[in-house]
């Protein structure tokens, strides 16, 4: 499969995309890349499982994939089972992930997130409320 690109001086140039692709220090072995796509199947403690393992090393065939979006710490969770990377138990099940990508010789980066105030209580340790119910965060005022 092959895709034409045009240079600003309009030169068409066919690029396959199943060849590598020297990203940074990254090189890839072809030009797709799978976008983070959030899962909701982490396990308690917000543990990426044997699920997680499997579902990324079915794409390792991807030049890279982008993982789920994953939360650097309790407070910036904003949706249910969701994946952290702040504790040992967390960086272990993303090794246990990594590793099944690298033996598949695929290539993996971690998408981060904090959600800020999109967050709720019930998502927070012991219902902190802190940040996210003081201030709406859609004005409905009339
Ligand atoms: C179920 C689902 C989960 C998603 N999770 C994330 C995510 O964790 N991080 C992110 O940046 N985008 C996420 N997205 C957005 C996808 O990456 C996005 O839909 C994909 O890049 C395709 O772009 P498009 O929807 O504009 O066509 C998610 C989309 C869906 C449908």
């Amino acid at each position: 499969m092959s895709v034409a690109h045009h240079s600003s001086a309009d030169v068409s140039i066919l690029t396959d995309l199943f060849q590598p692709y020297r990203m940074g220090s990254l090189t890839l072995a072809n030009r797709l890349a799978m976008a983070p796509l959030t899962r909701s199947r982490a396990l308690p403690g917000d543990v990426p499982g044997p699920l997680s393992v499997t579902c990324y090393a079915q794409c390792a065939s991807a030049g890279l994939i982008i993982s789920e979006a994953s939360q650097i710490s309790p407070q910036g969770k904003g949706y249910i089972q969701t994946p952290g990377i702040y504790s040992a138990e967390q960086v272990a099940g993303w090794k246990r992930v990594t590793d099944a990508v690298h033996a598949r010789c695929g290539k993996i980066v971690i998408q981060l997130w904090h959600v800020g105030r999109i967050s709720h209580p019930d998502l927070q340790e012991g219902g902190d409320q802190h940040g996210y119910t003081d201030y709406p965060f859609l004005d409905t005022a009339a």
